[in-house]
């Protein structure tokens, strides 16, 4: 069975890879040619755990390959997966050019049956016109071909993507008929030994599966959010409230963690896309606008804390910023808080400067004037306060000492809440953190 990947990113590079690992003959397309290049000469694009040697190895045993040459990529295929970026139109909406261009390209390299599967997180009915702009180039080209449309969204983790991909919940497959279903079926049928669920439905579902997944999650992490912010007022603490809500299974503890929000390039794009999608309808989808409406505001809400700390007056201030990619495990920048809390204060005054393992370059592009750190405690040097705003390991079990030694008065706010508040203030540190 041949499978094609159009899109060679975060989802189109591990999905290739990892089907290669089961034993199927993949071929990843992009029209990045200098993504494909490096690719070709083994430079993995972007940070993810474990990548690179699966790539490695699945391209020395031959069953996968690189290629910006599309069409071919097709022509060679039994499978054809989109995985092409879908941002935010400046609306909220969902901007689908690449996912035209890709699917009109599909549509003029058909030569036989094949299944047309979006993986791309993408409005419902896109699937629909995916086929549409197919059968358009066909009916150009004066050719009939059959083929199948499908969707199949994807749940990966950046960071943890590799084992997502390969022990996964659930795998959502939607078709509209049975050739496809059994297809897809095969293709994944490594997963199906090991027992994972596979929810098999119509189109239409399987594609707002995914944005009711991914709203529901941001809304556990608002939802937490705004009880941090009543606990700072009242004196409790959320952490334990996160702990003593998440124990109760029906809730579950995971995405209860108070901080600066959610970023990243799937939260934000999504929760507006569903919403902008669902207001097209005339439905309004009060939770998740409110969701998102919280999350904007939890970010300026953290840009207020440190300026508070620092009695309230930014100007001329040094602060040192530890993490900038949206999570830890990733060199992801896209919508990452970071981004909107360091431009807030550097547009109140302060100069930034900042360390992330991953994401310096990325960073550096978006914030021009950000100085770059070598490591934590350069960050440190001579800073006023210091602020987590991304929680790798490396920053759990920091050298206090060595932190207080650098910085100009002992403050640090931990907008992840990865140190023990108590503790803190014993080892001298005006420390602030989310809800406790
Ligand atoms: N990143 C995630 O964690 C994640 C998780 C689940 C779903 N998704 C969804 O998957 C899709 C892809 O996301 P991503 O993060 O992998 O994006 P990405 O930007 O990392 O990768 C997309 C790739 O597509 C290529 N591309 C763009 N137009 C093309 C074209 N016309 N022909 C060939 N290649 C083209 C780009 O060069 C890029 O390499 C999006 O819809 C996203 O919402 C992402």
């Amino acid at each position: 069975m041949n499978v094609c990947i159009i899109g060679t990113g975060y989802v189109g590079l591990v999905t290739g890879s990892c089907f290669a690992e089961f034993g199927v003959q993949v071929v990843c397309a992009d029209n990045d040619a200098d993504k494909v290049a490096a690719l070709q000469a083994g430079v993995i694009p972007i940070y993810e755990p474990g990548l690179e040697r699966l790539v490695e190895r699945n391209v020395r045993e031959g069953r996968l390959s690189f290629t910006t040459d599309t069409m071919a990529a097709i022509e060679a295929s039994l499978l054809v997966f989109i995985a092409v970026p879908t941002p935010a139109r400046p609306d909220g909406g969902t901007d689908l050019t690449a996912v035209e261009a890709v699917a009109r390209e599909i549509g003029r390299a058909l030569d036989g049956y094949k299944v047309i599967v979006t993986k791309s997180t993408v409005p419902v009915g896109t699937s629909a016109k995916v086929g549409g702009w197919i059968r358009e180039e066909l009916e150009r080209a004066g050719k009939s071909v059959r083929f199948s449309v499908a969707s199949n969204p994807e749940f990966l983790r950046e960071g943890a993507a590799i084992s997502d991909f390969m022990r996964p919940d659930r795998i959502v497959i939607g078709t509209a008929d049975d050739q496809a279903t059994a297809i897809l079926k095969d293709l994944y049928r490594p997963l199906y030994l090991i027992e994972t669920p596979i929810v098999l439905t119509n189109i239409e579902t399987a594609e707002l599966t995914k944005y009711a997944a991914n709203a529901f999650l941001a809304t556990k992490i608002s939802f937490i959010n705004e009880i941090a912010n009543l606990c700072e007022d009242i004196g409790a603490d959320v952490h334990a409230i996160a702990r003593g809500i998440g124990l109760d299974r029906r809730i579950g503890p995971k995405f209860l963690h108070a901080g600066p929000g959610f970023g990243g390039s799937c939260f934000p794009k999504d929760t507006r896309s569903v919403a902008h999608f669902a207001r097209e309808r005339g439905h309004s989808l009060e939770i998740i606008e409110t969701v998102i409406a919280v999350n904007e505001a939890q970010r300026q809400r953290m840009v207020e804390k440190i300026a508070t700390v620092l009695d309230g007056d930014l100007a001329g201030k040094t602060i040192g910023v530890l993490g900038l990619s949206f999570k830890p495990e990733t060199d992801d920048m896209r919508d990452a808080p970071s981004i909107d809390i360091i431009a807030g204060l550097q547009a109140r005054g302060a100069k930034v400067r900042a360390f992330d393992p991953q994401a310096m370059d990325e960073a550096s592009k978006l914030l021009p004037e950000l100085v770059v750190c070598a490591d934590a405690y350069d960050a440190c040097r001579d800073a006023d306060a210091l602020v987590i705003v991304t929680e790798w390991n490396q920053f759990r079990m920091l050298n206090l000492e060595r932190i207080k030694s650098m910085l100009r008065r002992p403050t640090i706010v931990d907008l992840r809440n990865v140190y023990e508040p108590d503790a803190m203030r014993e080892a001298g540190f005006d420390y602030v953190c989310v809800g406790r």
